[in-house]
């Protein structure tokens, strides 16, 4: 009894660490020039297939450079500009950028309620799973677990990466979660919840 006792609030202490050094945001602020063309002044990217990663959270921001170093996750644009970044570089850049606030968006009428629906219920026919379950009701994402902040992210990026999670081209996801859901999605779906996350706050 002791020993499952011992176990336990050992598990506990594990998962209550945090799952990564935090970085430095002013030596991140001083590299992060070369993101400025594609993610903007303070990570509030301007063009729609660019992600906003102002305000992400920290630990979410490393695990994705650190995945495109080490080609967990494929693009052709961010494996160049990782590959001359340390650990201690990427700690800093995600330091930096967790500390800028995300911009908001808005969401297009005719796209709300179907949006909304699977955003905070999913699709009980087809088996999606509510996105509010693990992204919080406000989109906000949940750090310890790694779950990403959504809220205000750009429409058109949102659903590329639900089509990537659901063809498999993205793959970096623990335990598939996001290709499972991804998968049981019809493309109109898709469309409204990422018009809904833009207009989230
Ligand atoms: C030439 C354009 C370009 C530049 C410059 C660039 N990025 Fe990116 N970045 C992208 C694109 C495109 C994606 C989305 C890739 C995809 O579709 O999976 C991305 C994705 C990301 C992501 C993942 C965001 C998320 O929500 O999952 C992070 C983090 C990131 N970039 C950080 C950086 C940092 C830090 C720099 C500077 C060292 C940088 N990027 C420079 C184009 C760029
Ligand atoms: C069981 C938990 C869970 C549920 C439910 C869930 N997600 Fe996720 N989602 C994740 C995890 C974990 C990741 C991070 C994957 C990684 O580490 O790269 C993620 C990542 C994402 C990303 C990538 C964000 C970025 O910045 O690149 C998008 C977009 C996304 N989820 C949308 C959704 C939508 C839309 C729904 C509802 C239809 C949903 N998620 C439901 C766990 C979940």
């Amino acid at each position: 009894m002791k020993k499952i006792l011992l176990t336990l609030s050992f598990s506990a202490l594990v998962l209550s660490a945090p799952l990564y050094a935090a970085g430095d945001a002013a030596a991140g602020k001083a590299i992060s020039a070369t993101c400025v063309a594609c993610h903007g002044m303070d990570g509030n990217s301007a063009a729609p297939n660019f992600p906003k990663i102002a305000g992400q959270h920290e630990g979410y921001l490393y695990k994705q450079l650190m995945d495109f170093k080490t080609g967990k996750r494929v693009d052709p644009t961010m494996v160049g500009m990782v590959a001359a970044l340390s650990k201690k570089d990427m700690r800093d850049l995600a330091a930096y950028y967790a500390g800028q606030t995300g911009s908001k968006g808005t969401t297009a009428e005719d796209q709300l309620a179907l949006g909304q629906m699977i955003y905070r219920s999913g699709n009980a026919t087809t088996g999606v799973s509510a996105c509010a379950a693990c992204h919080s009701p406000t989109g906000a994402g949940n750090p310890q677990a790694n779950f990403p902040q959504l809220s205000g992210q750009h429409a058109t990026y949102t659903a590329s990466q639900l089509q990537q999670f659901a063809k498999g081209t993205r793959a970096n996801d623990a335990g598939s979660m996001m290709r499972v859901i991804a998968r049981k999605m019809s493309d109109a779906e898709m469309k409204a919840v990422s018009e809904y996350i833009q207009g989230l706050q």
